[in-house]
Order: C-alpha cells, then sequence, then structure tokens
C-alpha cells in the first residue's frame, strides 16, 4: 500500500463519500459516535474495514486495511469484509445476495463503480454504486447516516439488463461484521398476548437465525429487531450494543453468523423462504429499511438515539401531538348498539379523554359482524345494529364532544361474506387444496391492484362520506394461510414480498390524500411494529394482553426500540386483582386510552382515572417527547421503575412499582438519571387515589438533580402490584 496524503484524507471527510487516496479509495460513513468504514479492495471490491466508536483522528483510517480480519487459513490475501458478499464468491459463508442468472450461473461478483453523498434531512446519504463484470447487474448500497442521533439506515437496490429475468435467492437489506471476543443477542420473541419477551445467549460458532413465516401477522411469534451485545451481553447502561430493527412489515429474517476466525456477520433482510424473486430487466428490487444504532453505554442511550430519530425522522407525525380515547372493545366487545356507543362517547368526555374509538362488530348486512365468523370485507354499517350509520355516530361524538375513530381491517375477509361471495379471487388461498382458516378468516391477496383499490376504498369511502372521522384502528388478525394467489399465476413465489408491497401501495395513497388522520396499526395485539409501516401509523397497539403486570415486560420491551409515543396502553379489566390505579398507571407510561366501561369503576376510581388523564397530559413534554430512562428491571429486580425527562430536563416524571417483593428483602433507593445535576427539583407524589395521602416519606421535598442522581429516592416497598407516580418540577 502507498502511504497517502492526510491533505487528501481531510478532504474526504469534508466534501466527498471517498477519496482516491493514492492508490486507495476510503467511505466513511459517520455519525457524531459511530463509524462505519469502507474501502475498496486492490481488486475493486468493497470492504467492511471499520464499524464502531468513532475515529478522532483522520489519519487513522489509512490504517484500517480491507483484509485485516481475514482468516489464517491461507485466505488472507483474497478474503475480507465484503461490504455485500455474494453467493459463489471466495467467503464461503452466508452471503447477502444469491443470484442465478439468465443462463443459470449461480455467481455473482461485485466490483466498485462510484460513489456519492449528499445531505438529506437530518443527515448524510451515502450512494455506492457497484457492478459485475461479467453480467449486467448493478447493485446500489445505500446508507443514511444521522449524526446527532448516532443512527444509520441502509437498504440496496438490486437491478439487471440481462436478456431475461434473473431469480433473486437472497436479497438481505444489509451486512454488517464485527470483530469481538464474545457476542451475545437478545431476541424478542412473541406470540398472542405474550410480546416482546426479551430472552439473551450467546452466540457460537455458527448460525442463528430469526425468522418469520407468517405473511400477513408477521410479527406473531418474533419481532423485527436485536441487540447484540458486543463482548458481554447487552447492559442498560454500559457496555457496547448494536440495536438493529428492519422496516418491514412481512416475513423477515436476521442471519447472525459466527464464522471460523471468530468473526460476527448480521445479515438483515426479507425473508427469502418461499420467495425466490424473478427480476425483469431495469426493475429496480429494493430492499427495506434496515435501522440500527450502536450504543457506547449501553441499551439505554442506544433506546434513546432510536426514539430521537424515529420521533423526528420516521414515524408517522412524530413530533406532532397523540389523542387519549376510550375504546370499546374489552368493554362491549360485538355487543353494541347507537345507544350504547352514544352513552360510551358521553363517558369518554367524563373521563377527559379527547377521541371515542369504535372497534370491531359495526359493519356488515347480508353476513352481519356478530362475533368473528361473519361480514369480514363488508364495510358498510349494520343497519339494523346502527341505524343512523356512521353519520349519526359522528353526530353522537361531536354532541358528546369527543372525535370519533373506527376500527377496520380491510386486507381480511370472511368466507361469509358479500366481497368472498362476489370475488373470491381476490383471496390468497389454495385452488385444489381444503383451506385452513385462521380466525375464520382469510387474507385478501393484496398483490392485485384491484384488491390495493378495494382496500384503499374502505377507508376513502369513510372519509369521504364522513370528513369528521379522526382516527383509524388498522387491525390484521391472521397470518397468510393457503398460500396461492390466483393473480400471481406463475409468479407465486414473489407473492409474500408483492403482498407486503401492496399494503405499503394502499398506505401511501392513504397517507397523500389524507396526510393528517392518526391511525393505530395493530395486529390481534402487536404482531406488527416496524418501521416502515410506521411511516403510515401515528401508534401501534403493543398487546391484547393489558394485565398491568405482563405490560410492564412487554412495554419494556418495545421501549428498547420505540419511543412511548408510538405505544398504545389502554386501561382495562385485565387482573382485576390490581387496581385501577396501578392499571393506569401502567398505561400512563405509553399513549394512554381506556377500554373500561365507567359502571366498572368505584366512584374514586373514576375520579382517580379523570385525575391521571388531566396528569397525562400535562406530563406528554417528558412521556411522549422526552427522554426515556430505564431504570429498574422488572426482569432483574422484584420491582420496576421507568423516568421520562423532558428536553429542557425542567419536568421529570418516575413510575415505579412494586412487583412481588421477597419477604424484607433489601430495597435500594432509585437513582434518577438525565436531570440537570444543578437544578433542583420539587418530588411530588401524583395518580394518588381521592381520599389517600401519600406514604411516600420523600413527598413535596426539593432536591438538586445531582442528589437525585447519586442518592436516590426510597421509592419501593414491600407490597405487592403496587404503583408510585413522582412528579419532578425544576425550581
Ligand atoms: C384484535 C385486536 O388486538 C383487539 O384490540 C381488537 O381490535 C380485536 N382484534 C377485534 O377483533
Amino acid at each position: 500500500m502507498k502511504p497517502i496524503l492526510s491533505a487528501a484524507l481531510s478532504a474526504l471527510m469534508v466534501f466527498s463519500a471517498g477519496a482516491q487516496t493514492g492508490d486507495r479509495k476510503i467511505i466513511r460513513i459517520a455519525t457524531d459516535n459511530t463509524d462505519l468504514v469502507l474501502e475498496v479492495g486492490p481488486n475493486n471490491r468493497l470492504y467492511q474495514t471499520y464499524l464502531g466508536p468513532k475515529l478522532r483522528h483522520n489519519e487513522d483510517l489509512i490504517n484500517l486495511t480491507w483484509n485485516q480480519h481475514a482468516g489464517s487459513d491461507g485466505s488472507v490475501s483474497t478474503r475480507g469484509w465484503e461490504a455485500y458478499s455474494t453467493s459463489g464468491n471466495e467467503d464461503f459463508f452466508e452471503p447477502a445476495l444469491g443470484i442465478t442468472h439468465s443462463d443459470g450461473n449461480m455467481t455473482t461478483y461485485l466490483y466498485y463503480e462510484n460513489s456519492t453523498q449528499e445531505e438529506v434531512p437530518g443527515g448524510t446519504h451515502t450512494k455506492i454504486n457497484l457492478r459485475d463484470d461479467k453480467y449486467p447487474v448493478n447493485v446500489t448500497l445505500n446508507y443514511v447516516a444521522y449524526p446527532k442521533e448516532n443512527v444509520i439506515k441502509t437498504w440496496s437496490e438490486i437491478s439487471h439488463r440481462e436478456k431475461k429475468p434473473i431469480s433473486l435467492s437472497q436479497y438481505a437489506s444489509a451486512m454488517l461484521y464485527f470483530n469481538e471476543p464474545e457476542y451475545w443477542l437478545t431476541e424478542f420473541s412473541s406470540d398472542w398476548a405474550k410480546e416482546a419477551q426479551m430472552s439473551t445467549q450467546q452466540l457460537q460458532f455458527g448460525k442463528k437465525v430469526i425468522d418469520t413465516k407468517l405473511g400477513s401477522r408477521a410479527a406473531m411469534h418474533t419481532h423485527p429487531f436485536f441487540e447484540i451485545g458486543l463482548n458481554g451481553p447487552a447492559k442498560e447502561n454500559s457496555g457496547e450494543v448494536l440495536m438493529g430493527t428492519l422496516g418491514w412489515t412481512g416475513n423477515f429474517r436476521f442471519t447472525f453468523e459466527v464464522d471460523n476466525v471468530g468473526n460476527l456477520r448480521v445479515i438483515p433482510g426479507i425473508n427469502p423462504y418461499a420467495s425466490t424473486y424473478e427480476l425483469k430487466a431495469n426493475e429496480v428490487f429494493t430492499t427495506p429499511e434496515f435501522i440500527f444504532t450502536i450504543s457506547y453505554d449501553g441499551t439505554s442511550q442506544g433506546s434513546r438515539n432510536l426514539h430521537d430519530w424515529a420521533r423526528k425522522y420516521q414515524l408517522k407525525d412524530g413530533e406532532g401531538q397523540r389523542l387519549t380515547l376510550l375504546n370499546n372493545w374489552e368493554n362491549t366487545a360485538f355487543d353494541f348498539d347507537q345507544d350504547i356507543l352514544a352513552k360510551l362517547m358521553k363517558e369518554a368526555k367524563h373521563l377527559g379523554v379527547d377521541m371515542f374509538l369504535l372497534d370491531d362488530g359495526w359493519f356488515g348486512n347480508k353476513y352481519p359482524r356478530k362475533d368473528d365468523h361473519a361480514g369480514l370485507g363488508d364495510w358498510e354499517v349494520t343497519h339494523d345494529k346502527l341505524p343512523g350509520g356512521i353519520p349519526a355516530l359522528v353526530d353522537a361524538a361531536k354532541e358528546a364532544d369527543v372525535k370519533f375513530g373506527i376500527w377496520i381491517e380491510p386486507e381480511m375477509v370472511n368466507p361469509k361474506s358479500d366481497l368472498y361471495e362476489k370475488h373470491p379471487d381476490w383471496v390468497i388461498e389454495q385452488p385444489n387444496r381444503d383451506t385452513y382458516y385462521y380466525r375464520n378468516q382469510l387474507v385478501l391477496d393484496m398483490s392485485n391492484p384491484k384488491v390495493q383499490d378495494h382496500v384503499f376504498n374502505v377507508v376513502d369511502n369513510i372519509l369521504t362520506e364522513n370528513p369528521d372521522v379522526a382516527y383509524f384502528k388498522w387491525d390484521c388478525n391472521s397470518p397468510i394461510t393457503n398460500i396461492y394467489s390466483p393473480y400471481a399465476k406463475d409468479k407465486q413465489s414473489q407473492l409474500y414480498v408483492d403482498h407486503i408491497r401492496g399494503i405499503y401501495n394502499v398506505l401511501k395513497r392513504i397517507k397523500d390524500k389524507y396526510p393528517d388522520v392518526p391511525m393505530m396499526l395493530c395486529s390481534g395485539g402487536g404482531a406488527r411494529c416496524d418501521y416502515e409501516a410506521l411511516k403510515y401509523f401515528t401508534e401501534f397497539w403493543c398487546s391484547d394482553n393489558t394485565d398491568p403486570i405482563e405490560r410492564i415486560y412487554i412495554q419494556w420491551g418495545f421501549s428498547q426500540f420505540f419511543p412511548a409515543k408510538a405505544m398504545a396502553a389502554h386501561v382495562t379489566s385485565w387482573n382485576k386483582n390490581t387496581s385501577v390505579k396501578f392499571r393506569t398507571d401502567v398505561a400512563a407510561m405509553c399513549k394512554l386510552g381506556f377500554d373500561i366501561g365507567l359502571q366498572d369503576l368505584t366512584a374514586e376510581e373514576l375520579e382517580y382515572c379523570q385525575q391521571a388523564v388531566e396528569n397525562w397530559k400535562r406530563l406528554q413534554p417528558a412521556v411522549m417527547d422526552g427522554d426515556q430512562y430505564r431504570l429498574v428491571s422488572p426482569y432483574e429486580t422484584n420491582h420496576a421503575a421507568v423516568e421520562y425527562v423532558d428536553k429542557s430536563k425542567k419536568m421529570a416524571v418516575l413510575f415505579a412499582y412494586d412487583l412481588s417483593p421477597r419477604f424484607q428483602e433489601k430495597l435500594s433507593p432509585v437513582k434518577l438519571r438525565g436531570l440537570d445535576p444543578d437544578k433542583k427539583y420539587l418530588v411530588k407524589e401524583i395518580n394518588l387515589m381521592p381520599g389517600t395521602e401519600s406514604t411516600f416519606t420523600q413527598n413535596n421535598k426539593v432536591f438538586t438533580g445531582d442528589y437525585l442522581m447519586k442518592v436516590g429516592l426510597n421509592i419501593f416497598s414491600w407490597n405487592h402490584n403496587t404503583s408510585t407516580v413522582l412528579e419532578l418540577t425544576a425550581q
């Protein structure tokens, strides 16, 4: 290697994605805290030379070499960390890209062509164009680095000009490499009412795969995000951790492979299971975005990086206000009429929330939706149940002085429906096998543009006829069963991918026409929770499990990747052994709502809830838009504590829970975080049941931020299933 001029390197940092540095070309993708460095090797292929804490000195970049991590197996001269490794190359481990060319050749070699760098909102977009020298195949690697939030978003574009289509058997979004003594994976397994369960294991030689094959309710068994503790299990407030998530609402796959020399490669992408994709000439296959941060201070900082990034750049209306609401699903299920709903709207007003949300069961005439066996697909109000239709409901909401929102599940159909009878060919279903029904329903074929129009029209018709409808809860209760599309004909292996793309087409159209209508993403609980869908949804429903004890764990899990603003939580009657206060305090850590009949509340409980809603609204700068600190883990202790601090550090709120302490176990003070050490804070217990006095011994006292962070507050007790909420106000 020839030495290079440091002046040339400085120019690279300032002006361009890459620089000719003698015979070396180095591309630096940088946030304020992290560097991802790529280099074109002497063979003109692209290698990752570094990913980790930001390097202070530009001149050190030349000390990174393209093959420094190669094995001792003689491959040292030919094997490096290829940035987007391809099938058939000399690497021998899992590739990012697998192509069968039109002549049957299964190898692809990608060579560097050129790269650009441009400013985009919040960050810098680096594009690197690669090309095979023997086949007209192009790959563009995209990286958007958000310096302040320390987040990098990356995706790939694949295209070609071969005479006949090529087959893509693997098409990852990206590929990242690490060289550490140990790698510890934290995954988030799930099921109905058991979302975001965290478990950690060490990765050893070979592959660990996290994937899903569910198609539509795709994240029901595992969620599209993970953490890798680099050199030890990920910790909350210390240590290096990679936190990554894929923006894809369908089947995804994360492959973690430790190779022969102990290096780890991480390959995130669409799950290619049953999804070989036939790409026509000039068609561009764009992979989903993989979004990651590397925190050097544990997962707590990594989560805040992602929360800030999401609110600013990804989540629909991420910086806007959220609506508190009263939902009727847990209260009435399908059993309601116009009068009952009008009464519930008044209850919503009485509670002090902004909106009433009507759930499942309002539609279908030929096959009324009395239960989950019929009616899905027929989005007309059931006349004998709701004779005044949606207009009467909107009027009733106006009279009650609350907004009106409505539930839909537009991608689905019950076989007992008008829609299915008219359009059996719009459904994903086997032509020649017995049909398997999940929740008595089938999935509409979203790869079919006519079906996309139908789904768009579900929302468009409601809003055209009722412009005052203020909110949608968009549900998806079935995985894709009986996979076969009459529309796809001989392209069945593209259905899993094209189905999800069809959903995005519809969501884009809705967002373009109705940019200000908030929507909740729901999938039989939290089986849809990804950052591509959240471009179109203001929040997602974390779980049907609203038992507050379970919810503490579920919300702890989701909060690793999503800001509280994106996470909907409702107070319900699940686990009546816990108090209404406890249930409300847990829901108030997220976007607060209720799904409970006021008849189930005593006068004191109602008054308590009204006060809690008011408090929550006041505390929004901290809970919705501030910084979150997970202080005490329910996974590690018999308690839990989560704190939110507003960006100016003038307001903070601490939610503390005694879950199941042992007899006279040692109780430690809770040390706060993120406060201004030099500010004085009045600490006041809020969300007290009417008529009860605070038993918190340090109530109504003033402490410096320094004291609160170093000495802490004695907030835990030996009670079971109780909660304490403290508001901190800078003096
Ligand atoms: C599943 C959702 O998670 C629930 O909140 C509710 O909307 C039901 N579907 C309605 O069928």
